[in-house]
């Protein structure tokens, strides 16, 4: 697992269980207001990465693809939300501001499928991961964050995933 720099990390997953297993430990790291980009082709493995986030934030409803619906909600019984968005079908992003980004991040946690779609209305600072298709069953990791929350973010889940 080569250490890029100390705001970004690489990680190749060999199966979904894997890329779940990653996102899982990224959830249990997230707060109200953090924000998570999840760039990527198609089958890149973008959903599949948030079924783990979702159980690792202490969701009690099951994970779909918002394509359609442009954003889902996963309640955690303690507290807040996390709110799972789809810009694939954004004609622009102005239609992204107005399903009030700026609310979601004030109830809970907000993560996008597609973001590059959206870029001119997203805030400066997130998480942003690049996902890229390696072969059938392997997808490669880029996490990149920015900003100094989100580098601690970064910092503390590669110490959960690497242990170092
Ligand atoms: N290592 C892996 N990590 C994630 N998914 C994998 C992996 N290997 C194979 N897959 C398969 O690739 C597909 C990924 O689909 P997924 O819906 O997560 O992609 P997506 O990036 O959300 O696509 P879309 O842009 O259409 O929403 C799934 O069928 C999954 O089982
Ligand atoms: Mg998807």
């Amino acid at each position: 697992m080569p250490i890029l720099a100390s705001n970004s990390v690489e990680f190749i997953s060999h199966s979904p269980e894997q890329t779940r297993r990653l996102g899982l430990r990224l959830g249990t790291l997230l707060d109200v207001a953090d924000l998570i980009c999840l760039a990527g082709d198609m089958g890149a493995g973008k959903t599949t990465f948030v079924q783990g986030l979702a159980q690792g934030w202490g969701s009690i409803d099951s994970v779909s693809s918002p394509t359609y619906v442009l954003v889902n909600q996963y309640r955690n019984p303690v507290h807040d939300v996390l709110h799972h968005m789809d810009c694939y079908r954004l004609m622009s992003a102005a239609e992204a501001w107005d399903l009030d980004m700026d609310v979601m991040l004030e109830q809970g946690a907000l993560v996008i499928e597609w973001p590059d779609k959206i870029r001119e209305v997203l805030p400066n600072e997130c998480i942003w991961v690049e996902l890229s298709w390696v072969d059938e069953e392997k997808r490669k990791f880029m996490f990149h964050a920015t900003g100094r929350h989100y580098e601690e973010l970064l910092t503390s889940f590669r110490k959960s995933a690497f242990g170092g």
